[in-house]
């Protein structure tokens, strides 16, 4: 069967601002944000995407488009001879499936959420109630919903599913935060978490140098959905010959724009109506801002139509992210193993089901596998991506950098392709060693 493409430069952009967008950005972000106080974050999470997620996202387009294969069949396909690189590869497409393990559950937790807007039952008890339904059976069982929505766009395809969904998912993602944004900014009391997130303040980043970096790189890495293949495989779907720098910035404006978008919902909505942060992060969990926004909506008028918009849009922020998960290890199988899509569509969910319901029950295991591990898996699958791009592909790599590419993006080809061998691959491992080192 001839494989698949997108049916449009607009298609490939949007279902990889999809991915790319996601509950990195809504839920992840603000809550790292806040973790390393505010501004100071904000700024250098926005140099390291600059810096070495744009040139990463690039790295990993040109594999996916010269290759047009998964992450493991592409790089042992570029690398004929020598069977290690295609083990490279084939550690994205374990990650894609530990990843999505967790992703999945707190998927199940927004789709939960938006159930619940509509009764508005959890308003009065924000915080119990997130207690009763992150972990245990209830968790699990939303967890499956999310998992059998993701698996469902995953079979009708690229056209028919990845691409359709997120052309449908997209604009409706940014016109509800657009909405949001205004409104909670317009709420007494917003300028406060306005400045909190607006205002730079130099003294976080002088008082824990190290932490702020390693956290605003991990951050970068997973808000641009790279490192674990993801943005080879949709680059592996390419046919024209479009420019690629010039995609790859779209794709990162875009998931930046969208996720200062949504702290422009978050920070207003905690200061307005919480009082701040020190009231929902006292015990510095992952949940917290959840509770603190969920509990915000009990306080205004039309709180559950407000509710519904919010989790609605998250909703299908995390949808179009978990499908880009769950079509690496497809690709994987179709490309490689001749398993046609259903069935290793079909196959794949039953054994996400299994260990994201491990996540569903373990909050340890979770806090691990959705912190610490991923840190260092993602750090190391780019590491890798880029080592293999700057060494192996070497020129070839700028060839395919080229190939559509104008004026502006040719010029700083060069530059790129230094970078990717030197300089980048050079702070992932360094990253690397300091999350390696911080764990013991
Ligand atoms: N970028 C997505 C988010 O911000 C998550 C995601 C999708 C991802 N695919 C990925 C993260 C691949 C790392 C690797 O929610």
């Amino acid at each position: 069967m001839a494989r698949e493409s997108w049916t449009s430069r607009l298609g490939f952009i949007l279902a990889a601002v999809g991915s790319a967008v996601g509950l990195g950005n809504v839920w992840r972000f603000p809550w790292m944000t806040a973790e390393y106080g505010g501004s100071a974050f904000l700024v250098v999470y926005l140099c390291i995407v600059l810096l070495v997620g744009v040139p990463g996202l690039l790295a990993e387009f040109v594999i996916g488009r010269r290759s047009k294969r998964n992450p493991a069949g592409a790089l042992a396909r570029l690398a004929p001879g020598t069977k290690s690189w295609g083990f490279v590869g084939l550690f994205g497409v374990v990650t894609a499936l530990v990843l999505l393990s967790f992703y999945s559950v707190v998927g199940g937790w927004i789709l939960r959420y938006f159930a619940a807007s509509f009764t508005g039952s959890y308003f009065s008890q924000s915080g119990a109630y997130f207690e009763t339904i992150s972990f245990g059976w209830q968790a699990a069982a939303f967890h499956v919903g999310f998992l059998a929505l993701t698996a469902a766009i995953v079979l009708g395809g690229i056209r028919g599913g990845i691409e359709a969904a997120t052309k449908a998912m997209m604009p409706l993602i940014v016109v509800l935060l657009a909405v949001l944004a205004g409104w909670a900014i317009s709420q007494p009391g917003a300028g406060e978490g306005l400045s909190f997130y607006l205002n730079f303040d130099p003294a976080p980043i002088e008082e824990n140098p190290v932490g702020m970096l390693r956290a605003a790189a991990g951050q970068a890495l997973f808000t641009l959905s790279l490192g674990v293949g993801t943005m080879i495989t949709y680059a592996s779907y390419l046919g024209e010959d479009n420019s690629l720098a010039f995609d790859g910035s779209v794709i990162a404006i875009l998931n930046t724009g969208i996720g200062v978008l949504a702290g422009f919902v978050v920070f207003p909505l905690l200061f307005a109506l919480q009082g701040g942060l020190t009231n929902v992060t006292a015990g510095g969990e992952a949940g917290a801002i959840f509770i603190g926004v969920a509990g915000a909506f009990q306080q205004v008028p039309f709180g559950r139509a407000v509710a519904v918009a919010f989790f609605g849009a998250i909703l299908f922020a995390a949808l179009s992210s978990s499908i880009s998960m769950l079509e690496i290890p497809v690709a994987y199988l179709v490309d490689e193993h001749d398993v046609s899509r259903r069935s290793a569509t079909v196959g794949l969910a039953a054994l996400v089901l299994v260990t994201g319901s491990i996540c569903a029950f373990d909050p340890r295991l979770f806090d691990f596998v959705a912190g610490t591990l991923m840190d260092l898996m993602l750090t190391a699958g780019l590491a890798g991506f880029l080592v293999f791009t700057g060494w192996i592909l070497g020129t070839d790599a700028l060839a395919e950098y080229d190939s559509g590419a104008g004026g502006l993006a040719r010029s700083l080809g060069a530059p790129w392709l230094w970078s990717v061998r030197t300089i980048l691959p050079f702070f992932l491992l360094a990253t690397l060693a300091l999350n390696l080192y911080s764990l013991l």
